[in-house]
């Protein structure tokens, strides 16, 4: 057995821990990057769409953020087992799904607490009872694998438990989101395509972000559904999402367009 000196150990230790550090740094700089552009993307829009941005607008983007991002993760699993140009995504997968949870929970805490004008507690307790709900048992469920989102709890639970557990969390979770802003935004979605937006907004003929992260779930909940049926399956899948999706988002502006006045 080779003894390796006191001191070499404990270098070798901290020359560990120093690569583990840059190592993070990396690992959620790039995740955080990604969030940070999806962020201002979409925040630009809706300040372009309202003609105003305030804390009721930024809720909305640290939603949608927090679920694109959930989408993302779900996604890169089948996209590497499909195709091999998502490979290199694979290891973000957890801090995107951290820094989702982050967003969701801050949009949860929001909604809340500080939107009391808009979203009164009574609403939730009566006509956004169901949507309620299903957004407090998403973000609960995240909250259970935020905290099992370490080497200890995966030691401690067993590699494979613990990597199910992640798995069906993070589905479960974009489950119950699915539920959460379908129940709650679909009359408004129907609406939209009938009349337009509301005419106190800057840019009716626009969208909400919530109907353009709506078809983007659909199209995850699409791939998912197909890949668990074959894996020739989910490929098609993957080929017809990446035409239709982006055709749909064009069908939807220019659908718009009448509305404008
Ligand atoms: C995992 C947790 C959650 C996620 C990812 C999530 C996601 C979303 C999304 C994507 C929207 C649509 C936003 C839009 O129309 O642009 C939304 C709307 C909303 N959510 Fe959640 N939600 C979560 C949990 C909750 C919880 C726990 C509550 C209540 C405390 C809540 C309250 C609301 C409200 C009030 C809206 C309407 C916002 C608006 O129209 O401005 N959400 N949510």
């Amino acid at each position: 057995m080779k003894i390796i000196p006191r001191e070499s150990a404990t270098a070798l230790n901290s020359q560990e821990q120093k690569i583990n550090w840059k190592y993070q740094f990396q690992q959620y700089g790039m995740a955080f990057t990604a969030a940070a552009i999806l962020f201002v993307v979409l925040s630009l829009y809706l300040f372009y769409r309202r003609g105003y941005y305030d804390l009721y607008i930024a809720n909305k983007v640290f939603a949608g953020v927090a679920t694109v991002l959930l989408g993302v993760v779900i996604l890169i699993g089948p996209g590497s087992r499909l195709f091999s140009f998502p490979d290199r995504y694979v290891q973000y997968r957890k801090e995107l799904g951290i820094i989702a949870f982050l967003l969701a929970l801050t949009h949860s805490i929001v909604s809340f607490f500080f939107l009391q004008d808009k979203f009164p507690v009574q609403k939730f307790l009566s006509t956004d009872w169901w949507p309620f709900v299903f957004g407090l048992i998403a973000t609960a469920v995240l909250i259970a694998i935020f905290f099992i989102s370490n080497d200890w709890a995966m030691m401690t639970l067993g590699r494979e438990r613990w990597w199910r557990l992640q798995y069906w969390g993070v589905r479960l979770a974009f489950a119950f989101i699915l539920f959460h802003v379908f129940i709650m935004k679909w009359s408004g979605w129907v609406k939209w395509y009938q009349v337009g937006g509301s005419k106190e907004l800057a840019h009716p003929e626009w969208p909400g972000a919530g109907l353009l992260v709506g078809w983007f779930m659909v199209f995850v909940f699409f791939i998912r559904l197909a890949e668990f049926v074959s894996p020739r399956l989910g490929r098609v899948a993957c080929y017809i999402s990446a035409v239709v999706l982006p055709f749909i988002y064009i069908a939807t502006f220019w659908w718009g367009r009448q509305f404008i006045e």
